[in-house]
């Protein structure tokens, strides 16, 4: 007899969820603090990207963070936004204090579980952490239907302890229970083993998401992250860019494209909008004032470049000879249209959609403002000189301090000396400086005139939009002030003002946070 086989219908792929914890842990990470406006800029640019759940700060944390949590909180709608909280009431209070606006808010709670935090940090006994993590949950749970309940240093816990902590978590009504790898310690396979371990020792692990949070201090976060997924974890915790505390945490465009681009392997499913993953990298490293590594994975600008002879003719026959994902896929759209002095309106606003950025009129306004500015010192616009205006409106300031003129006079032997005019409200006021370089120069005219004390320069950066002499510099300076840090970005045909540019962009933050 012959058996008959029966068509079975193809499985759907596991759904993934990406928690973001850019806002956050990435946030806490040293040089990479947001003011209020770029926090929102990347909360919304996360939101198109659709990740199911963005950490927008620890409201407990200082009054700032409050303030953020809860004009996030009131600004996004289509995902879940959380805020952390240790597990004392006075954190969770704020916690939802902070989410009243939300949509669909989240409590993340957490309390350490390895023997060396309870004993050295929280100075608390076994007991003692198990009660406390029951009697917050529901604490948490009696204010906010969404708990997600973390056990700090995870990976270095008695595995027995660490399922009892979390079965008591679930029971008390956590809705996501996460297992962070908060010093980087783990490896991939001792990751996907404690994972399988607690999926069959926890009571109740099917009811609530299982989370990982990898740290990158051994390099390993991704590799954890995507180990734990097979294993069986059901929500990711990762950052864009993988900033974060030390050397940062599991980056969220690699989980996601190995997710993808690996389907074959892991069968999963995110919600994320993959090509706006270029596009919020962008952001974000705008934002936080530093250049995208050129060999970033993923986002780089060699990511997707072939350099060797071998390489570009194998690609040229045939691109899957040495491209396992294509630059269309994260929104890197190669055209080889290019916008000039002739471009009206139309055609600039129709390439601002074609490259994905949705705009107020207002903006649009700002936008084809600039972009004229430009076409009249240089003569193709490209793709990524456009993108630079945009990213330079987004970080844009009041402006205290504007720049109205200046004069440079630099040579091989000679001591450069600049005169900067700059404009505060009806008032101009003007300063003239020697410096080592024109640079230099600018920045001492402009420390004459500006009513702030003693600055210090921490870090200086320039690169260019494109290729070619006429290329667009784009600076980057980090300024520090009474101990307060400011970024400030600079755009111009003139690297000279751009660099003016980006000082007194700068300025204008530190004025306006006093
Ligand atoms: O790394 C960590 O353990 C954390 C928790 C607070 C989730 O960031
Ligand atoms: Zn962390």
């Amino acid at each position: 007899m012959t058996a008959t086989t029966m068509p079975t219908a193809p499985s759907s792929p596991r759904r993934i969820k990406i928690f973001d914890t850019t806002l956050r842990d990435g946030e806490q990470a040293p040089g990479c603090s947001m003011n209020l406006d770029e926090k929102l800029s990347v909360a919304r640019q996360l939101e198109t990207l659709g990740v199911d759940c963005i950490e927008a700060g620890f409201a407990v944390s200082s009054p700032g963070d409050f303030e953020s949590v809860q004009a996030i909180a009131n600004t996004v709608k289509s995902c879940a936004v959380a805020s952390l909280a240790r597990s004392v009431t006075k954190d969770i209070d704020a916690a939802y204090e902070a989410l009243r606006g939300a949509e669909a808010p989240r409590i993340h709670l957490f309390i350490a579980t390895s023997p060396v935090h309870m004993k050295h940090k929280l100075r608390m006994s076994p007991e003692a952490v198990l009660e406390r993590t029951v009697e917050m949950v529901r604490y948490a749970k009696s204010r906010c239907p969404d708990v997600e309940f973390s056990a700090e240093d995870a990976t270095r816990s008695d595995r027995a302890f660490l399922a009892q902590v979390l079965s008591a978590a679930i029971k008390a009504g956590a809705t996501t229970v996460n297992v962070p790898d908060t010093v980087g310690y783990v490896t991939p396979e001792e990751l996907a083993a404690l994972v399988s371990y607690l999926k069959e020792a926890v009571e109740g692990s099917d009811e609530a998401d299982f989370s990982l949070h990898c740290h990158d201090d051994l390099g390993m976060a991704v590799a954890n992250t995507l180990a734990g997924v097979r294993a069986g974890a059901t929500q990711v915790e990762c950052t864009v860019n993988g900033i974060g505390e030390r050397a940062g945490n599991a980056a969220l465009e690699e989980v996601v494209m190995a997710l993808k681009t690996r389907k074959d392997l892991f069968d999963c499913a995110t919600g994320i909008d993959t090509t706006q993953i270029y596009r919020t990298s962008k952001l974000v490293y705008n934002v936080i004032g530093q250049a995208v590594p050129m060999n970033k994975s993923v986002v780089g600008a060699n990511a997707f470049a072939h350099e060797s002879g071998i390489h570009q003719h194998g690609v040229m026959a045939e691109r899957s000879t040495y491209e396992i994902m294509s630059a269309e896929d994260i929104g890197l759209k190669q055209n080889n249209m290019v916008l000039g002095k002739h471009s009206g309106r139309h055609a600039f606003e129709g390439r601002l959609s074609e490259l994905g950025y949705s705009f107020a009129p207002a903006d649009a306004e700002v936008f084809f403002e600039r972009f004229k500015e430009i076409c009249d010192k240089k003569k193709a616009v490209t793709d990524s000189d456009i993108e630079a205006i945009v990213n330079n409106r987004v970080v844009e300031q009041p402006h205290h301090y504007r720049l109205e003129n200046f004069h440079v006079h630099s040579g091989k032997e000679v001591t450069a000396v600049c005169v900067v005019t700059l404009g505060r409200e009806k008032e101009l006021v003007e300063a003239v400086s020697l410096g080592d370089g024109p640079v230099d120069a600018a920045y001492n005219a402009i420390g004459g005139l500006v009513s702030l004390p003693l600055c210090e320069l921490e870090a200086y950066s320039i690169n260019s939009t494109s290729d070619g002499t006429d290329s667009l510099g784009e600076v980057v300076v980090k300024l520090r002030c009474e101990g307060r840090l400011a970024i400030g970005h600079g755009l111009s045909t003139d690297v000279i003002e751009a660099s003016i540019l980006a000082y007194l962009n700068a300025v204008n933050k530190l004025l306006d946070s006093r």
